[in-house]
């Protein structure tokens, strides 16, 4: 009995003492395409390591030298780079015959190749590699006593689809750059490339568009925010902020830096209550007219531009070129959901321009919504002229859409199976699956508040859920390649504090992540929990990340 409860002891010693193993490849999110493991383990302290930025470009080497430099200090040895590649025992190589976002690692105890074709290959590369490093590979202390050692495997891995992306409403509440860098950080250890920024509605305009300056001193600030579900909750409490054009660049940068695209979106000719505040000549001619004012309270607004008129379309072209200019992507978000028709229909100038441009109602497609394909049409033109593609939500392909439109899916997926079946690409974000706002339980009581409450619990997201969607189910196998991508949608109406935001994306976020980069025949929820619980968590906690962790 002694000699067992000695041993018990000894071994809890050992355990104690051991230095943090590294992780195995199977616990990367998202899950690598294909993992060969080969046995034994590869010590990376005091490498050398041969990266040619004339091989693998200047970008890369500078993202190289980042980790490599952040990794010596972290383990406690430098890493030193050599000239000679036979010297080197780890080496960044450039591989032609690998796809654009593809990587291949081969660890061997000796040493480690690390082939891309592209900047964001190598950096996905990168990505897995700390994903089995020690935890604190993530932080700025130096831990020289953890297990600096790599899992020897082969890893061929690539994406699924082209757009995996992440979108953040900025209006219904202001973030920070800090906080949007935070995201974004998040988004890349993920291997997401693409942020969709939601700069505008109708609870604030948060860019700074310098031929319009009433659009950030006016647009940008509510005079007050709702405070529960009632529409008289109100705090009266002055609300607001906006991104100047060099803090726009800085996000840019920073995400491009992290191999994400940031796409734009000014939300027309809808959700523009803010515009209208600035600007009320933007608005319709009505009999009874409302006043302006940036909006208090969440939903769809009545009040949307009067685009009969030429000097609102003028403003729109204005705006959407000026913005274009600030986000070198090849796509721009152009919103088009959610723009009730009354105003258009009760407005002369409305009524005399579908007229003139000879917009008839047809079936269930009205002259109105007509004439938001008109709108939408003349922003694509302008837009195609600073070489952008538009993306639009569902709704743009109500009566007509002209050919080059990517249709983005929300409210389910039938919008989205429906364009992919008319030959428009098509990004899924169903609200079924992929609206993030809504709770992760359908115990809402024990939720922070959201929209999802006791009688619509059952729309609540769990990871569970997001994890069993393919965003290929219901499209016909020859529509297939329509589907670009996926993302999940982050409203902010009730979230107002960072510690929330990040409790409603982790770690949901990882879920999607396999959506979006694995094959649906890798999907194993017990592997996913596994990697969350053991080896996410510690990271997320590292990093000062709020998370929701109950359930694990
Ligand atoms: C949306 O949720 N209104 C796109």
């Amino acid at each position: 009995m002694k000699r067992i409860l000695s041993l018990v002891l000894t071994l809890s010693l050992l355990c104690l003492i051991q230095p943090a193993n590294a992780f195995s490849p199977d616990q990367i999110i998202p899950l690598p395409a294909e993992i060969t493991a080969t046995g034994g383990e590869f010590n990376i302290k005091g490498a050398k390591v041969y990266a040619d930025a004339g091989q693998i470009g200047k970008d890369t080497k500078q993202l190289v030298a980042g980790f490599v430099g952040h990794l010596g200090e972290i383990c406690g040895n430098a890493l030193e780079f050599t000239a000679k590649v036979s010297d080197a025992s780890i080496v960044f190589e450039t591989d032609r015959a690998l796809g654009d976002e593809a990587y291949c690692l081969v660890i061997e105890p000796a040493g480690m190749t690390v082939r891309a074709n592209s900047y964001n290959g190598f950096l996905y590369a990168i990505q897995s590699i700390r994903q089995m490093l020690p935890t604190s590979v993530y932080g700025k202390t130096q831990d020289s006593g953890a297990a600096w050692t790599l899992p020897c495997c082969t890893i061929k891995d690539s994406p699924r689809f082209v757009h995996r992306c992440f979108h953040l409403d900025c209006s219904r509440h202001f973030w920070s750059l800090d906080e949007v860098k935070k995201c974004i950080d998040i988004f890349a250890c993920y291997k997401l490339n693409r942020f969709h920024w939601h700069l505008t509605d109708d609870q604030g305009w948060r860019i700074e568009v310098r031929k319009y300056p009433r659009l950030t001193e006016v647009g940008a600030w509510r005079n007050g925010t709702m405070t529960g579900h009632d529409f008289k909750s109100n705090d009266g409490i002055r609300y607001g902020g906006y991104y100047t054009q060099d803090q726009v660049r800085e996000i840019v940068a920073y995400a491009a830096e992290r191999g994400i695209t940031v796409i734009p979106e000014i939300d027309l000719p809808g959700h523009m209550q803010a515009a209208l505040a600035a600007y009320p000549e933007l608005g319709c001619e009505l009999s009874q007219p409302q006043p302006y004012e940036v909006w208090t309270k969440w939903g769809i607004s009545p009040q949307v531009l009067c685009v009969g008129k030429e000097s609102t379309m003028k403003f729109l072209e204005d705006v959407v070129c000026e913005v274009a200019d600030l986000f070198p992507g090849e796509y721009f978000h152009i919103g088009g959901d959610e723009c009730p028709r009354t105003e258009w229909a009760a407005d002369a100038i409305c009524q005399a321009k579908i007229k003139e441009l000879g917009l008839v109602g047809k079936g269930k497609v009205t002259a109105e919504d007509r004439l938001q394909n008109y709108v939408t049409e003349r922003i694509q033109k302008v837009l195609a002229t600073k070489g952008k593609k538009i993306i639009g939500w569902d709704e743009i392909l109500e009566g007509e859409l002209a050919e080059g439109a990517t249709v983005m899916s929300w409210r389910g997926s039938k919008g989205g199976i429906k364009a992919a079946s008319m030959g428009y690409d098509v990004i899924m974000s169903p609200n079924t699956y992929c609206y993030f706002d809504y709770s992760q339980s359908k115990e809402v009581e024990t939720e922070p508040l959201g929209i999802i409450e006791e009688h619509n619990r059952d729309m609540a997201i769990d990871l569970e859920k997001v994890y069993g969607w393919d965003p290929c189910q219901g499209i016909a196998p020859e529509y297939q390649s329509h589907i670009i991508g996926a993302q999940a949608n982050l409203w902010t109406e009730y979230i107002a504090t960072t510690e929330h935001l990040e409790y409603m994306i982790l770690p949901r976020l990882m879920a999607l992540s396999e959506v979006q980069w694995c094959a649906p025949s890798t999907r194993d929820i017990v592997r996913l929990r596994k990697s969350i619980a053991e080896r996410q968590f510690p990271m997320l906690r590292l990093c000062g990340y709020n998370f929701r962790d109950k359930g694990f």
